[in-house]
């Protein structure tokens, strides 16, 4: 593994460390079974969380150094930008995977037209074994038997959560559930 990363994986918490290490797990499943790049997945769940222990104000100056476009939604919630700052760190690192950035980038808000790739590290994100609540083991289970289905399921999931608790989701996250419920080949 590339030593840099190495070096920042080290540097966060044990707690995170261990979601990661439970994320990649889920991403090598998720790879075998739906014929992903088994290098890729790897390296997007090692690399989606680097820079989750940032604080708001080092990601909002770290997101403007790295040129990443500040929206209203990441000026509210700079966490969300923990994504898009981790992906620009591996592209500057000369780790440059279009599709590895294009789902650590999304990871956090989400997305219409997202590659397989980037749904399965969303939905490992969302559900690996350390997650806890209920329907996680349905989200792993349909997952499994289709990535749209798994990511689908997870965005509604995810956006009734944030609702629950008053938060308004990303646009981006509300578009991916509208192309999600007008798919006829995922209508559950
Ligand atoms: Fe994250
Ligand atoms: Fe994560």
């Amino acid at each position: 593994m590339d030593p840099w990363l190495q070096e920042k994986f080290h540097q966060l918490t044990r707690h995170r460390q261990d979601h990661i290490l439970r994320v990649v797990d889920l991403m090598a499943k998720l790879a075998e079974i739906h014929g992903l790049p088994s290098d890729q997945a790897y390296l997007a769940g090692w690399g989606h969380d680097l820079a989750r222990e940032l604080s708001r104000a080092e990601l909002l100056t770290e997101a403007e150094r790295c040129g990443i476009a500040i929206d209203s939604w990441f000026q509210k919630e700079p966490v969300l930008l923990h994504g898009p700052v981790a992906a620009n760190w591996l592209k500057s690192r000369g780790i440059d995977a279009p599709l590895v950035y294009e789902a650590i980038y999304y990871h956090t808000i989400g997305g219409v037209g997202l590659s397989p790739l980037a749904k399965a590290l969303f939905i490992a994100d969302g559900v690996e074994p350390g997650r806890n609540f209920a329907g996680r083991q349905a989200l792993e289970e349909a997952a499994y038997q289709s990535l749209d289905l798994g990511y689908g399921r997870l965005i509604e999931e995810t956006i009734s959560y944030l609702q629950s608790r008053g938060l308004v989701p990303h646009p981006y996250m509300i578009a991916a559930l509208e192309a999600f419920r007008g798919n006829p080949w995922t209508k559950h």
